[in-house]
């Protein structure tokens, strides 16, 4: 039985002015995989991911999300299928003004989950927490962690809705080797724990490696290859060796 989709993006097209970022651009998320998109920088990584959640819209072509048109989502359907997909920012965007708990409980708060009491929240932002190994942070402001913590953070407060899709924008973006090694590690003990389809936009292919079920290779604007990572390691074609030097 072929396994169903969670994402699916038919002829996408989006350009800003002459510049065509997505020409025909296509590909499927299942269910329960780890799609890393793999893209040079300018290539549409950000703005594929800003289509799919209703931030740009594209000319043409069809997104679907949980097997619905993204083009029939009025205002409230938006924001009922947002709450099932978490975000991590290429920047993280924490809130620096508020402390760890408040950036976790702010998602909770915007999407209503107001029935919760507080000792509830507590456990939950505490329970979600300890998955990402920073319990103690909770009364901490942002500005007192290092850069991978606050990447584990940013993760938290994605998890915190229990998602069943994760977008990670360039998840390990400024962090060294060692700690980018274990955000991908963390990346993949999410999808194993929660079930999660995740797409991974980046150019870090020991991410890829470590945290990816399957490669897109986003090139002039389309789909160019996909396939595991050795498969495309063993690829002859020019464009796709380049990544891999
Ligand atoms: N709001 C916008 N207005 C005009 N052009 C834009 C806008 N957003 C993105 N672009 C253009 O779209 C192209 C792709 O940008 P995008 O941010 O998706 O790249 P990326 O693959 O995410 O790169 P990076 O790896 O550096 O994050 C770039 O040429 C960029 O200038
Ligand atoms: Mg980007």
């Amino acid at each position: 039985m072929e396994k169903e989709s969670v994402i699916e993006i038919r002829n996408l097209n989006k350009s800003f002015g002459s510049n065509h970022v997505l020409t025909n651009f296509e590909m499927d998320l299942l269910k329960g995989e780890n799609l890393a998109v793999l893209g040079k920088s300018g290539s549409g990584k950000s703005v594929l991911i800003k289509c799919i959640i209703g931030l740009y819209f594209p000319e043409q072509g069809s997104i679907k999300l949980f097997d619905r048109d993204i083009s029939e989502f009025d205002h409230y359907e938006w924001d009922r299928v947002r709450q099932r997909i978490g975000f991590l920012f290429q920047s993280n965007a924490l809130y620096d003004s508020m402390t760890i708990r408040e950036n976790l409980e702010f998602p909770l708060r915007r999407h209503e989950l107001k029935h919760l009491t507080d000792k509830e929240t507590e456990n939950l932002i505490i329970d979600t927490l300890s998955n990402v190994g920073l319990e103690h942070t909770i009364d901490m402001m942002p500005s007192e962690l290092s850069g991978g913590m606050r990447k584990r953070i940013a993760l938290a407060r994605a998890l915190i809705l229990k998602p069943e899709i994760i977008l990670y924008d360039e998840p390990t973006t400024g962090l060294d080797p060692i700690t980018s090694r274990e955000i991908s590690h963390l990346i993949l003990e999410v999808q194993k724990k929660y079930n999660t389809s995740s797409i991974i936009i980046s150019h870090d292919m020991s991410c890829i490696n470590i945290a990816s079920n399957r490669i897109i290779m986003l090139i002039e604007g389309r789909c160019y290859a996909q396939g595991d990572y050795d498969h495309l390691k063993n690829m002859e074609d020019e464009k796709v060796k380049e990544f891999f030097l």
